[in-house]
């Protein structure tokens, strides 16, 4: 049975609704199994994050699907002291071909959320993952369109900080992405 990991850091839940549509995505895959594990700061001390039930966890799985806000045009600090504390695993090449995706949140259309996906994607490319996109067209660039913002690398996501929920657009792309992962853990295992 292939399990997807689902790790990200969201403050104010938009990110985290992105995160629970990749899981509805990876869970549409019969016999997938599906963990959501949430970075948060009271797991950093003295700048140094530490979870090790997180840990773990990401190192049964057989895909990781890494998710941030966008913040100053990359990955939220917090994020980042979970990546870099994950140094040590990649070391001992411990994520070596697993599959790795990648999502964000950010408020501006573009809001540099490019930079925080490429970020991700090197992050996996150095611990030896393999790396699974979005794929599939662009439906349009309204709200209720398939990814809408025309990005590959992952899946991107925006809203306002008005907006209590993301769009359906954004959200059915996490979807898709979710699936999209599950499947190809299911031909990779
Ligand atoms: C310190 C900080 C920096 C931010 N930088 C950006 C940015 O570079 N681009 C952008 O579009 N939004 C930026 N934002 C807005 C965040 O992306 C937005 O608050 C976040 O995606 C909300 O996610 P959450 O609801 O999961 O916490 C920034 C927000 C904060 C707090």
């Amino acid at each position: 049975m292939p399990s997807v990991a689902i790790v990200y850091f969201s403050v104010s839940g938009h990110t985290q609704q992105v995160a629970e549509a990749v899981a509805e995505g990876a869970k549409s895959v019969h016999g997938t199994d599906v963990l959501l594990l949430r970075i948060v700061g009271e797991d950093i001390v003295n700048g140094r994050w530490k979870n090790d039930a997180i840990t773990d966890a990401l190192n049964s799985a057989d895909a990781i699907v890494f998710g941030t806000p966008t913040y100053m045009g990359g990955y939220a600090a917090q994020f980042k002291t979970f990546i870099d504390a994950c140094g040590g695993i990649w070391h001992q090449q411990g994520w070596k071909d697993k599959i790795g995706a990648a999502f964000t949140h950010s408020q501006g259309l573009s809001g540099d959320k490019l930079n925080t996906l490429v970020g991700l994607m090197i992050n996996a490319m150095q611990h030896g993952m393999v790396w699974v996109g979005t794929s599939g067209m662009p439906e349009g660039a309204t709200p209720e369109k398939t990814n809408r913002l025309s990005s590959y690398t992952g899946a991107m996501a925006q809203s306002n900080m008005d907006q209590p929920n993301i769009g359906p657009g954004d959200r059915h792309t996490a979807v898709i992405l979710g699936k999209r992962v599950a499947e190809a853990a299911a031909r990779w295992v």
